[in-house]
């Protein structure tokens, strides 16, 4: 059997990017090289793109989070071009074909449905939700609108854009919210731009800093209760929900911040899996799946949540495309529950890739024929 030409697509125009860069590093070192052909592509900070010959060799500082980065040497520019209906990487040596493509990056331009969209216009497989999951589930506030319509409950919430900023009201929102409040990006990851307000001086900063990085902000009131993550995997009907993990950020930084995530080794403990009751774990399983489906998602998710001392689950967050770091849920959560390998994971979101783009090849093409 011939080998999967595979692209790893790394990096990006996001603040997640050295977090991408880690999670391309763990999928390379779990990846069955018996099965693909691997082709190693990067989006440097200012959205060029990089084609690295050598894939073992294409970080620096690559066991440091803080400041790993792409190494300036050993790469060639990329241009994309689609011949013969399919997507190419047109590279000095000539063409790569590319039979499927996995965008390991986070944040804005990769996980909210641009990279999608934009793999789409090249007609090749990709991992992950598609262009319109992508987008719903980046933006914080159109993802909690549909998962409330869908009956589940969400943090009470206000949200502003640039346009209504001056009405932020230090006053109305603690009368509507009450205190503490958590300020947030509304599209952002990784905890980047948030932060959480007990007071009118730190309120002022925390929507400060919130729009530093978005142009739409939300204010949520503070839910007081455990943090629980399910990763879910599969197309439509076809889901697997794995283990519920918990997260247990150090009373040092009071909430799942950048640092307690990934600078600060005892930032935060992770438990795989959550003590939990066997009937509430079940619980949490189908409502993550329930939110995968709300949200329009196929491929992967980790879909995050609050669970109160009243055993209630409030809904906080999806991710399209999770971290793959050593610390990262998504795989940890989706190993546990099912027993399959880190390779054997990564070959299941590429045949869902590719079953997906089948399927649609197919719907387009008999919808051409009605035509
Ligand atoms: N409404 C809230 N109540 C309590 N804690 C919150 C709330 N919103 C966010 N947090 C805390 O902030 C962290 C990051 O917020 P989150 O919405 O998950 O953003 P990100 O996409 O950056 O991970 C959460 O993991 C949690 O610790
Ligand atoms: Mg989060």
């Amino acid at each position: 059997m011939s080998k999967i030409s595979l692209a790893l697509i790394c990096g990006g125009k996001s603040v997640e990017h050295e977090v991408s860069l880690i999670s391309a590093k763990n999928i390379i070192a779990a990846l069955d090289f018996s099965k693909y052909e691997l082709n190693l592509f990067a989006v440097a900070k200012d959205g060029s793109f990089r084609f690295y010959a050598d894939h073992n060799d294409f970080l620096d500082n690559q066991d440091n989070l803080d400041i790993v980065s792409l190494k300036e040497t050993g790469f060639v520019s990329v241009a994309w071009s689609v011949i013969d209906g399919k997507g190419q990487a047109v590279l000095p040596a000539g063409n790569k074909i590319i039979d499927a493509v996995f965008p390991i990056m986070h944040g804005s331009f990769a996980e909210d449905g641009k990279m999608q969209g934009f793999l789409e216009m090249l007609n090749l497989p990709y991992v992950g939700p598609d262009v319109l999951a992508s987008s719903i589930s980046m933006d914080k506030e159109i993802t909690k609108k549909l998962v409330e319509l869908a009956g589940i409950k969400v943090a009470k919430y206000l949200s502003f854009n640039t346009r209504n900023r001056s009405e932020i009201n230090f006053a109305k929102v603690e009368a509507e919210l009450g205190l503490p409040v958590f300020v947030k990006p509304a599209n952002s990851g990784s905890s980047v731009g948030i932060n959480r307000a007990k007071d009118e001086t730190s309120f002022n900063h925390a929507v400060e800093e919130a729009f530093s990085v978005d142009h739409k902000i939300l204010i949520e009131s503070a839910i007081v209760g455990r943090e629980i993550e399910c990763s879910v995997l599969g197309n439509h009907e076809n889901l697997i929900a794995g283990e519920v993990g918990e997260i247990v950020p150090s009373a040092k930084h009071g909430f799942y911040s950048y640092d307690a995530k990934y600078l600060d080794e005892s930032g935060a403990a992770l438990l795989i899996p959550a003590p939990l009751e066997p009937a509430k774990k079940k619980e949490v399983q189908e409502l993550a799946k329930k939110i995968f489906s709300t949200c329009q998602c196929e491929g992967m998710s980790r879909v995050d949540s609050f669970l109160t001392a009243n055993g209630e689950i409030v809904f906080n967050e999806i991710n399209t495309i999770p971290g793959f770091t050593q610390i990262s849920m998504y795989p940890k959560l989706m190993m546990a529950e099912t027993g399959m390998s880190y390779s054997a994971l990564i070959d299941s979101l590429i045949t869902l890739a590719m079953d997906r783009y089948s399927r649609n090849s197919k719907i387009l093409f008999e919808k051409k024929m009605v035509e």
